[in-house]
């Protein structure tokens, strides 16, 4: 975690520099969730976009009772027409120097013929076409203003194809690139753009998933998922290398994997991971990293 251009992230300075809102799509909980806390700690205001409006209501009433922030909350589902005039229509006035793209997860891995082409095509609007119109809509304020920051959430699913992650896989490569690709341009004006990729994190949506799929046993059990990267740890990184793009892997053995992946050519690396999934059947809480 070191890089030229750190970011201090506890003075004032953090707040002027991606204050004085912070727009999280994907709030109601996980890493948006505890996203928008770190942001409201350090003085930003902070919009909580989800589709569960009590949700949202709950970790909005949380963030201004302890930090004293103010906060919106939109309920939305991001995966629908007409998402990007809600959000427009409500932000409408606010200065969002922040912008975190968070919701984005497969609630099913499950092969591509299994379901509908709309579930997939869902997925696409959800994943890059709502969070392609945000970066527009969002960062052409923060380049005139000539600072602001974009974090998009993107997951070792997008470094290569694999079983059960078609369109899923295919969306975080999206959004990686779109990410490295909006660092290019905005970086020297001013503008912090990291595509910020997770491995197996410990997530309510992943706990959701491996329950169902039996890899866990209790829905309502706390104890951390093994192995998955703790949420604080992906808040940490996240906030640690805002000005440290274009790409940050969140942690250490996803930093080993992706180098390791990355020395194959990519049609080896496609095998590696189908090999690391039983050819396309997710056994156990291992094979989560790839399910996500
Ligand atoms: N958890 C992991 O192991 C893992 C691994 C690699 C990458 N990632 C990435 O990390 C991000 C967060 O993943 P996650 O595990 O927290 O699951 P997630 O399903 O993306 O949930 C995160 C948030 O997104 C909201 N959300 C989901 N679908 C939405 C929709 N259609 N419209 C509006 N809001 C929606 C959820 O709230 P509501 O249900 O209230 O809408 C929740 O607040 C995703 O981008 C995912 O690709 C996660």
């Amino acid at each position: 975690m070191t890089g030229p251009d750190r970011v201090d992230t506890t003075s004032a300075d953090f707040a002027d520099r991606y204050g004085p809102w912070a727009l999280v799509a994907g709030a109601s909980e996980g890493v948006g969730a505890a996203y928008a806390r770190a942001m409201a700690e350090r003085g930003l205001n902070v919009v909580l976009l989800a589709r569960r409006q009590a949700a949202l209501d709950e970790v909005a009433a949380a963030i201004r009772a302890d930090t004293g922030a103010d906060t919106r909350t939109v309920a939305v589902d991001l995966s629908l027409d007409g998402a990007m005039e809600t959000i427009v229509k409500e932000t409408a006035g606010l200065d969002i120097g922040m912008v975190m793209y968070c919701a984005g997860a497969d609630p099913n891995y499950e092969p591509f013929l299994a379901n509908p082409v709309e579930t997939a095509l869902a997925m696409v609007e959800r994943n890059c076409v709502v969070p392609l119109r945000i970066c527009h809509h969002f960062a052409a304020p923060m380049q005139a203003r000539g600072k602001g920051g974009i974090v998009l959430l993107s997951s070792a699913a997008g470094l290569y194809g694999a079983a059960n992650m078609v369109a899923y896989g295919a969306t975080k490569a999206f959004d990686t690139v779109m990410a490295e690709a909006l660092w290019a341009e905005l970086h020297g004006k001013g503008v912090d753009v990291l595509a910020l990729v997770l491995g197996a994190t410990d997530t309510p949506a992943l706990r959701r998933l491996m329950v169902r799929r039996g890899a866990l046993s209790d829905l309502d059990d706390t104890a951390p998922i093994p192995g998955a990267i703790p949420l604080n740890q992906v808040v940490t990184e996240a906030i640690a290398n805002l000005s440290n793009g274009p790409t940050w892997f969140a942690s250490d053995q996803l930093r080993d994997s992706a180098r390791q992946l990355g020395t194959l050519t990519r049609s080896d690396a496609v095998k590696a991971m189908l090999r690391h999934t039983s050819g396309g059947v997710m056994s156990g809480g291992s094979r989560q990293e790839a399910a996500q």
